[in-house]
């Protein structure tokens, strides 16, 4: 057996150690040793996005990593986007628009989605359904999942820029 490695990783702003098999997928890291089981396993070829978290604040697939490889780095899985009565636009999204069924792609999707809005605050229809393009919904036909990412993208602009109206009113004040 290959000795185990000290790493540090910040999940959901929590810095955690962690001892690991140099060969332990970070999927595994977030799902066995840190219980952070919302970060789902659907596939064993790299293919359905179900275990999507953000590394770095990028959207990865967490299964195509090595725990070591986030070593010293910031993850966000989806117990990190929010919390019943101050859910994260994309969750209020998925709520509204009816973006799931089962719910086991869920998890990728919506981080998937983040990853994306990050990017791309303002997506069109098609590029929203590119974005989605490595994550596979079994039940929902995708429809309502661009629903759902469109309205958190219209959710965050109303937001940014109803913070920009008050930075510059209170930027007005002497
Ligand atoms: S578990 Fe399917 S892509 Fe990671
Ligand atoms: S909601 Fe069932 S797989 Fe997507």
């Amino acid at each position: 057996m290959s000795e185990k490695q000290q790493i540090r990783i910040t999940v959901n702003g929590i810095e955690k150690q962690l001892e690991v098999e140099p060969r332990l997928l970070l999927v595994h890291a977030l799902r066995d040793e840190l219980g952070l089981t919302g970060t789902h396993i659907g596939c064993d070829t790299s293919q359905c996005g179900a275990c999507t978290v953000l590394l770095g604040g990028e959207a990865v697939k967490s299964c195509t990593v090595l725990a070591v490889q986030a070593d010293g780095m910031g993850v966000t899985t989806v117990e990190g986007l929010g919390q019943m009565g101050n859910l994260h636009p994309v969750q209020e999204g998925f709520w509204e628009k009816h973006g799931l069924q089962c719910g086991y792609c869920t998890p990728g999707v919506m981080m998937t989605a983040v990853g994306l809005l990050q990017q791309n605050p303002n997506p069109t229809e098609e590029e929203i359904r590119e974005g989605l393009e490595g994550v596979i919904c079994r039940c929902t036909g995708y429809q309502n999942i661009v629903r759902a990412v469109q309205y958190a993208a219209d959710r965050m602009n109303s937001a940014n820029s109803e913070a920009e109206v008050a930075a510059s009113g209170s930027g007005d004040q002497k």
